[in-house]
């Protein structure tokens, strides 16, 4: 029987896997639910669905009207909606937790709170508040070293950290203040040091199948500069490693993922059927949790996804009956580099409306993924956030962000992207941070 894919959502996250799917010798059928309309996946769909991807009735009524046999959810705003339970308990199979085991992200405290409870490695000191009750005495704890975290989702703006964000007691009881008065649980940890790195599995609930590390750059300036942005890039290495990274950190930081779908199973007495996104820190102490993602990484998933050998069609299939076990995974043993053009003034106060001219060839090697687009009297324009992403593969990090970087200076107009990622001068400032980091 051929496959009918439901993809939910619209970026280049989603887009990158349409591709994927349209790539499998099982010819699928495929179909989007979004809040926008991405030409770059339209293309490769047969129907598209334009509606909210938070109301779990509309997702399941647009599968079930399409014949769906299986939805991949991309975005988490679905997950934590309950999206999932609701494609199941209309007989649609999903690649994406439920609503219950989704808190691995929808709930910073709930992630920290499993792993403690079964014992798994990886917390730095944290403590959940729901009121300022005993608050002053943990900060006094780690003066300067915390970082204060919205316990709910919050579009990447409910995180701040000591020395970036927070530079007196005074702005971190303002904070805390503040999400208390919208009536917003929160989570105090102890600030870590080192590098961050993303470690994915595929997960049918028991068995997991890893993907190659990732290293994203949140920072939208080079240099490290700037606010935080959902990722301007990403890289992997041929070898499946990070250069700063021991063969160890990235072992232990399969284990905790592994530890993690299991003690997720028991905990909510159901299977984690999806991707789980680790996201962590290699310090002097080891691997470290930062936080979970129900989801793939954008742009993690772009140079995953470009990478990933074995037809995705049969993961997502094994992901659903509970069958990955019977499975190998490849990934290609190259290199890649993945950067995003975004508009000038992005994120804070980005650019809208702008035509964005794609480039009529690609270099071989690289491959072009839609985000933030739209088509207006079929000219394409730039809605305001991460607009068309680049990734490069090829033997070596350098030479995929050669190609990658060709490919983004196609594009021209107010749009910035960071030239250094995956550069050699970056990837050595790395490694030397955690060489400096683990002699401390
Ligand atoms: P999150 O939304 O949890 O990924 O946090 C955003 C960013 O805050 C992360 O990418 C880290 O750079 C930083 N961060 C979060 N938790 C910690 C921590 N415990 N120590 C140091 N930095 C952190
Ligand atoms: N690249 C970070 C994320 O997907 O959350």
């Amino acid at each position: 029987m051929s496959e009918t894919i439901l993809i939910v959502g619209s970026g280049a996250r989603e887009h990158a896997i349409a591709m994927a799917l349209a790539r499998s010798p099982q010819h699928p059928t495929l179909l989007c639910f979004s809040g926008a309309r991405n030409p770059g996946i339209a293309i490769l769909c047969s129907d598209c669905g334009v509606g909210s991807i938070t109301n779990p009735a509309d997702v399941a009524a647009f599968a079930l009207l399409h014949h769906a046999t299986i939805a991949i959810l991309g975005p988490e705003a679905p997950l934590a909606a309950g999206v999932a339970d609701a494609l199941w308990t209309a007989g649609v199979p999903v690649v994406g937790p439920t609503q219950s085991l989704a808190r691995i992200e929808s709930s910073k405290g709930f992630a920290r709170e499993l792993l403690a409870k079964y014992k798994i490695p990886g917390n730095p000191f944290f403590q959940r508040f729901e009121s300022l009750d005993g608050l002053e005495e943990v900060l006094g704890q780690f003066a300067n070293q915390h970082v204060i975290k919205d316990d709910g989702l919050a579009g990447g703006k409910g995180v701040k950290v000591c020395g970036d964000h927070l530079h007196s007691l005074e702005d971190s009881l303002a904070f805390c203040r503040e999400l208390v008065n919208h009536g917003h649980p929160f989570v105090v940890e102890e600030k870590i040091e080192g590098e961050e790195f993303s470690l994915m599995s595929f997960c049918d609930g028991r068995t997991l199948r890893h993907m190659p590390a990732v290293q994203d750059h949140k920072r939208a300036y080079e240099g490290d500069k700037g606010p935080n942005t959902g990722g301007m890039g990403t890289y992997t290495d041929a070898d499946h490693k990070l250069p700063f990274l021991a063969d160890a950190d990235i072992a232990a930081a399969q284990a905790i993922n592994q530890q993690v779908a299991t003690a997720l199973a028991e905990e909510c007495g159901a299977p984690y059927q999806g991707i789980l996104y680790g996201g962590f820190m290699a310090t002097k102490d080891g691997v470290k949790l930062i936080e979970y993602n129900a989801r793939f990484g954008d742009p993690e998933s772009l140079n995953l996804l470009t990478l990933l050998e074995t037809d995705f069609v049969e993961i997502c299939r094994a992901i659903v009956d509970q069958k990955l076990a019977e499975l190998t995974v490849t990934f290609s043993a190259k290199a890649s580099v993945c950067k995003y053009i975004v508009p000038d003034g992005y994120p804070d106060n980005p650019r809208k409306g702008d035509v964005v001219v794609l480039p009529r060839t690609l270099p071989d090697g690289v491959t072009m993924f839609l985000s933030a687009v739209d088509l207006k009297d079929d000219v394409l324009i730039a809605t305001g956030s991460r607009t068309v992403a680049f990734v490069g593969t090829a033997a070596t990090i350098s030479e995929a962000e050669v190609l990658c970087e060709r490919a983004v200076q196609q594009i021209p107009g107010p749009f910035f992207h960071r030239k250094d990622i995956g550069t050699e001068q970056l990837i050595m400032r790395r490694v030397e941070h955690m060489k400096a980091v683990r002699s401390v």
